[in-house]
């Protein structure tokens, strides 16, 4: 990246005529700006760091690009108002200009534009602001005078028991309102669904602002790479995955009563990849999707839960790490070299059935030229060892790796 910013700048200098060969200095806002970024990736999230940044983005002189932040079109991913308790009323923020596009009907579209001067953005909308006052909380047993069957689901998940018994913060104490938002104009008229934060199908909400609300509590963790993560720039919403309103699954709050049906909603495609002949016991409820994956964002794709694909199946399969003294070099590179992971039509969750398997990178050099008779062939009278039960391996049986002092050929 500092080099990028380098050779742009090294380009614009010589352009001018001024190409000199010392490191361009930035200037000091973005300087400051860069090294909080790289303390952000590097973890260390906080408020403070979030809003100053957003500060100084909005500070950079015009047509300054950086990082990817054009000004005036907000920085996409990282907005401190995620990390700040929810407002008392939900004015549409800045955070969501980019996102609004998607939601053309939402009646909070016209105020989003990419364009418009941040610092008007993300103050409340005056017009709208006075064409309606202001939203207040109006507590649980409001919601529940009209909301019985929902109230008496909601009261046995753990945010109920958090949020009632020990609430730590004061958006905590809200009960409903905490996700749903402050609920008085909805009270006043239930039938404008545009007046409550809703994440069910017929939801008027953003779908950016649905996510905003549960990230306004569940930043961060497992979610630090949520923005802009594949579920994410496909719309998805928490809602598509979480049922917060009743107690479905074991854990997780998940949509669905199991982590694996929430997942097959809508990838059928791994579902049918599981029922293969081959497969881990994923459907029998031993593994699953989270085991490998996850959802809410990775920085190894797809959504991989560890730096590599063979990172991933050493959590479970630690005797394939090693370290072995004769390393067959596509078991270092990556399982997937053999493995179809998700399940396999052929034995040991195999990409191809043996011998082609292996055939697919060696040849038959080393090896007597035998195969050349109808009689060595897999149904003559003296079929190769080649091309019968384990094939290759009926010789070559550590295939992932030996310890032997004569293992080079992985024979033992
Ligand atoms: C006066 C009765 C009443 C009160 C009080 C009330 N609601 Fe509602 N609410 C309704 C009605 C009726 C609907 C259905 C509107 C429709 O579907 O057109 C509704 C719809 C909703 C929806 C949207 C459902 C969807 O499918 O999108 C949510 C969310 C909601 N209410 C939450 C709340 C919360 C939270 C409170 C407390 C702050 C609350 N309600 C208080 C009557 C009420
Ligand atoms: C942790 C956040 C959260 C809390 C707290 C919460 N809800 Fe919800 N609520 C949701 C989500 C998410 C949905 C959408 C569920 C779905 O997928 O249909 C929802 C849906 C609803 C609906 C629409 C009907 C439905 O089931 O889809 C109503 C009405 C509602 N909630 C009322 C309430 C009331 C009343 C309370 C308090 C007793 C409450 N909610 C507390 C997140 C929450
Ligand atoms: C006001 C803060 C707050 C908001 C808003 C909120 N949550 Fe939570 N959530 C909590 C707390 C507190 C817990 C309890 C566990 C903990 O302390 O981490 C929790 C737990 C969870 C869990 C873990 C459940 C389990 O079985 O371990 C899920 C999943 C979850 N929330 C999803 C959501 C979703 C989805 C939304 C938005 C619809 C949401 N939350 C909104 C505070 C919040
Ligand atoms: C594609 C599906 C999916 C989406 C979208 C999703 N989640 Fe999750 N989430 C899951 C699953 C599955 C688990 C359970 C993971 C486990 O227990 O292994 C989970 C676990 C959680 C937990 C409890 C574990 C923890 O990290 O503390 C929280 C909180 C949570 N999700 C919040 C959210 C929020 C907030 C959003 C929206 C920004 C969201 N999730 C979007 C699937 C999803
Ligand atoms: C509401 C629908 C929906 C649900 C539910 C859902 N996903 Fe996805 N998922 C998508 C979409 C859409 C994509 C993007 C597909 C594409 O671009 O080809 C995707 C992509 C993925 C990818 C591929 C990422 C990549 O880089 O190619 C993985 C892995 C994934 N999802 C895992 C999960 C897991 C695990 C769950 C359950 C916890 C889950 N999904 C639940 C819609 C969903
Ligand atoms: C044992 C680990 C593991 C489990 C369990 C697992 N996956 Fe995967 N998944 C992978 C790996 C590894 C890849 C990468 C495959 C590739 O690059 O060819 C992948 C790829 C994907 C993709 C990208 C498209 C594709 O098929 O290559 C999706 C979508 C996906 N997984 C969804 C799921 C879902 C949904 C589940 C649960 C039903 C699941 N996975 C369970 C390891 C796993
Ligand atoms: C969460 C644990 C877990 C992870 C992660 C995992 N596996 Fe497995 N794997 C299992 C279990 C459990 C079995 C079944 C073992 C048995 O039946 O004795 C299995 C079996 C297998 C088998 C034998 C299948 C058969 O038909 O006998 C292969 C091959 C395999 N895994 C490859 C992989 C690869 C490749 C990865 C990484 C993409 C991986 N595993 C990641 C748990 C895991
Ligand atoms: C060069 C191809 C190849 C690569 C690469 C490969 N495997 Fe295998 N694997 C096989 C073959 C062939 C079998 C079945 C024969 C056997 O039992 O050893 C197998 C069997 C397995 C089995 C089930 C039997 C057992 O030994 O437990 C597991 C688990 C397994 N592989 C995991 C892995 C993991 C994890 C990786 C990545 C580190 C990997 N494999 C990479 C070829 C490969
Ligand atoms: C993706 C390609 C690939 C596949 C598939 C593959 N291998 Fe290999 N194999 C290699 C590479 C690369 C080497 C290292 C060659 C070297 O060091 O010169 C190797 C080395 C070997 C060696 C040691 C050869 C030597 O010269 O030291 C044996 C034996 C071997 N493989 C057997 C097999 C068998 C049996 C299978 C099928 C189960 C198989 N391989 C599948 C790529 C592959
Ligand atoms: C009957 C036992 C046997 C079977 C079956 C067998 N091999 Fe071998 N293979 C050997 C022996 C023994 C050597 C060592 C030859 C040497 O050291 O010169 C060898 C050597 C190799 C080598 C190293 C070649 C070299 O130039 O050093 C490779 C690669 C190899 N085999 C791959 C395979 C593949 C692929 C298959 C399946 C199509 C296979 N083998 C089946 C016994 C077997």
């Amino acid at each position: 990246m500092r080099r990028a910013i380098a050779l742009a700048l090294l380009l614009a200098c010589g352009l001018a005529g001024l190409a000199r060969a010392e490191t361009p200095v930035l200037p000091p806002d973005q300087a400051a700006l860069r090294d909080e970024m790289a303390r952000i990736h590097a973890g260390h999230v906080d408020a403070d760091a979030l809003q100053r940044i957003d500060s100084d983005i909005a500070a950079m002189p015009a047509g300054a690009a950086h990082m990817g932040m054009a000004t005036g079109a907000p920085y996409p991913s990282l907005k401190a108002t995620q990390f700040t308790p929810a407002p008392a009323a939900q004015p549409p923020t800045s955070k969501w200009t980019r996102l609004a596009s998607y939601a053309p009907d939402s009646p909070r579209a016209d105020t989003a534009k990419a364009d418009t001067p941040k610092a008007e953005v993300s103050k409340p909308d005056a017009p709208k602001a006075e064409a309606k006052p202001q939203r207040t909380y109006v507590g649980r047993e409001t919601c529940e005078s009209c909301h019985q069957q929902e109230a008496t689901n909601w009261a046995h998940t753990i945010h109920a028991k958090v949020f009632q018994q020990n609430p730590r913060t004061e958006l905590q104490a809200q009960n409903c309102e905490a996700c749903h938002g402050p609920g008085s104009a909805h009270v006043e008229d239930p039938s404008d669904l545009t007046t409550i934060i809703s994440f069910s199908k017929k939801s008027k909400t953003p779908v950016a602002e649905q996510n905003g609300q549960c990230l306004t509590c569940h930043a961060g963790g497992q979610r630090i790479f949520w923005h802009d993560s594949i579920h994410d720039s496909n719309q998805l919403g928490c809602a598509d995955c979480h049922n917060p309103m009743t107690t479905f699954g074991a854990r997780g709050l998940t949509a669905r009563e199991s982590i694996n049906e929430t997942c097959f909603q809508c990838h059928k495609a791994q579902h049918a990849e599981f029922a293969r002949r081959s497969h881990m016991p994923l459907l029998e409820g031993k593994l699953s999707c989270t085991d490998c994956h996850n959802p809410h964002g990775s920085t190894t794709a797809p959504l991989l839960k560890a730096d590599s694909v063979n990172e991933v199946c050493f959590t479970c399969h630690a005797d394939k790490r090693g370290p072995f003294l004769f390393e067959h070099a596509p078991v270092r590179e990556s399982c997937l070299n053999c493995h179809s992971p998700h399940g396999s039509n052929f034995e040991n969750l195999l990409n191809a059935p043996r011998p082609v398997l292996c055939q697919q990178c060696h040849s038959q050099d080393g090896h007597p030229g035998s195969l050349l008779t109808a009689g060595n062939m897999a149904r003559g009278p003296m079929p190769d060892p080649r091309l019968i039960a384990t094939s290759c391996q009926t010789c070559h049986v550590n295939i992932h790796g030996s310890n032997s002092p004569s293992g080079a050929r992985f024979e033992r």
